[in-house]
Formats: structure tokens, sequence, C-alpha cells
């Protein structure tokens, strides 16, 4: 059987590496910013973007390294995120990955700068030409492109305003789909796929990965609602109960816990009858979808 625990934590180990090599030149006296931005990105988060985007790759016969510079930009992409989304005028958390969040460790402007300089590190990484291991440098480029459109006013920044827009308003089940979507899910969908792309799979591999992506993007949103609802704070390392607090809709909000938790498997079941075709090189997508639903952090 396979072992996805074993499993994570050698690709866990992997990026962490990999990530941890991107500030060796700021040693041993790195700047308050270069301080902020390590203190979240090293606080311990399940690395699942960059994961993601290396089992895609694994699944069409490429390695870990053919992708790594894009699997660091995911996780320095979604650690800025974080920063952003915790800031008093978004969400005002004050625990992440199980520590104070990065303005209340630092102050609010290292934050804001902290998440900034994040962001811009993701495509600096991105587009190094000297960390492409010789891959087609037009893959790269559309995968630049892919994460751009996947992270901005296309994705994830957009379901962000229009989830901050939507606190307290009663919304539709369909718009709250859409919100989580461009929140949470264009970005997985784009780690699964920019594996697929940098790892050569052919059109039909890189369409079924898409579509895996797509769904177990939605999936893992849901799942977050769920948590908030019935995790612990001890174990999920953020806060619980604020989406209610802050009357976020959410699918246990509209759909009630049971259903919601329904629908979340409904979306991995559809995910993984799309890794048919990859037979055994499908199975850690497999378990990472099922993980995803099954997860308690
Ligand atoms: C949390 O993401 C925010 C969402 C987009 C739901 P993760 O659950 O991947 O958080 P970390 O990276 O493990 O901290
Ligand atoms: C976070 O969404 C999504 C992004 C940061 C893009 P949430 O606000 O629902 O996630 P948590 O629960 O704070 O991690
Ligand atoms: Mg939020
Ligand atoms: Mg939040």
């Amino acid at each position: 059987m396979f072992d996805l625990k074993a499993y994570l934590k050698v690709k866990q180990q992997a990026v962490n590496t990999a990530l941890r090599k991107l500030w060796d030149d700021t040693e041993p006296y790195p700047s308050l910013l270069v301080q902020a931005m390590r203190y979240s990105l090293e606080a311990g988060g399940k690395r699942m973007r960059p994961i993601l985007c290396i089992a895609a790759t694994e699944a069409v016969g490429a390695s870990e390294a053919d992708v790594m510079p894009a699997a660091c930009a995911l996780e320095l992409i979604h650690t800025y995120s974080l920063i952003h989304d915790d800031l008093p005028a978004m969400d005002d958390d004050y625990l992440r990955r199980g520590k104070p969040t990065c303005h209340k460790a630092f102050n609010e402007a290292a934050a804001i700068l902290a998440g900034d300089a994040l962001q811009t590190a993701a495509f600096e990484v991105l587009a190094d030409a000297r960390q492409h291991q010789g891959g087609d440098p037009l893959k790269w480029l559309e995968v630049v492109h892919l994460i751009a459109r996947a992270a901005g006013y296309s994705g994830m920044v957009q379901g962000q305003m229009i989830d901050i827009s939507s606190e307290g308003k009663g919304i539709t089940l369909e718009e709250l789909e859409m919100l989580h979507r461009l929140k949470t899910g264009a970005l997985i969908e784009a780690s699964v796929r920019a594996g697929a792309i940098l790892g050569g799979g052919n059109f039909h591999e890189v369409a079924a990965l898409g579509a895996y992506g797509r769904h177990i993007g939605l999936a893992f949103q849901v799942a977050d609602d769920i948590l908030n609802v019935e995790g612990t704070p001890e174990i999920l390392g953020k806060p619980v109960g604020s989406d209610r607090d802050l009357q976020k809709a959410t699918f246990p909000s509209l759909m009630g816990l049971q259903k919601a938790k329904l629908h979340a498997r409904e979306l991995i079941d559809t995910a993984l009858g799309e890794l048919r075709i990859f037979g055994k090189k499908g199975k850690p997508l497999a378990a990472l979808g099922r993980y995803i639903v099954e997860r308690k952090r």
C-alpha cells in the first residue's frame, strides 16, 4: 500500500531544503524584512502546493528536481497570501501555523512588506534560468504565466476581494463556489498543472491533471471551512470559529456540516476518476486527494 505519511515527510524535507537555500546569501545577518519572510515561511506549513506540483510531475514520468523552482515559488506565493489574509484589514487573526501571525510577531508594516517580497521572490525564482535544469524555456514561460494568472486578479486575489466584500451578506451557493475556486482552487489547480507541464506531460495528461487539480482545489477550501467549525486550534495551528464570528459564507453555513462533508468527498471521488490514465504513477496524487478531505490540519 502507498505510504502517504512517509511520502509527505520526504517531500516536505526536500521542499524545505530548497526553500532554505533561497536565503543562503542573507545569512548570517538577515534584514528585518528577511526575518519576517522566513518567520512565516519556516513556521511549519504542510507544503501541499509544492507537493502537488511534484506529485503531478512524477505522474507524467519526470522528477522532483525538474520542478523544484516552481514548487518553491508556489509556497512563497501561498505564504505571502496567508500573511496578508491574517492582517487586521482582512481576517484579523493572531495565530498561524501554530505561531503568532506575522503582524503580531513583527508589526503590520513588516507583515505587508514581507508578503510583498515573498510574492516577488516567487517570480524571481521562477524566472531564474540557472534553476531550470536544462528544461524547455518556453514551458517555464508558460508556467510563469499560469501561476501569475492563478495568483492575481483572475484568481486568488480576486477571490480574497470577493471573500472580504461578502462578509455579513447572504450569497448563493453558486457564488460561494466561485469564490472558493478563485481564492484557493486556482493556485492549487495551477500547482498541479505546472508540475504536469514542466514534466513534459502530453495534452491528455495535462488536461486530466488540470481537471483533478480543479476538483481537489475546491475540496481543499470546503475542508478548510469544515475544520474552522470542528477542528481544534492546537492541531490546526490557527483559530477556529472565526468564519462564524466574521459572518463569512462557508459551505457548512450554507449547506450544513454533513452535506458539506459529503460534497467534499464527492469532489475528491470525481478528481480521482481523472487519474485512471496514470495507473500506478497516479497513486501519490490519489492519496493526496483523499488526505485533503480527511486531514485534521
Ligand atoms: C490554508 O492553507 C489556507 C487556505 C487556502 C485554505 P493550508 O491549509 O495549505 O495552510 P498551510 O500551508 O499548511 O499552513
Ligand atoms: C485563505 O482563506 C485563502 C488565502 C489566503 C488565499 P481563509 O481565510 O479561509 O483561510 P484560513 O482559514 O485563514 O487559513
Ligand atoms: Mg480569509
Ligand atoms: Mg483567514
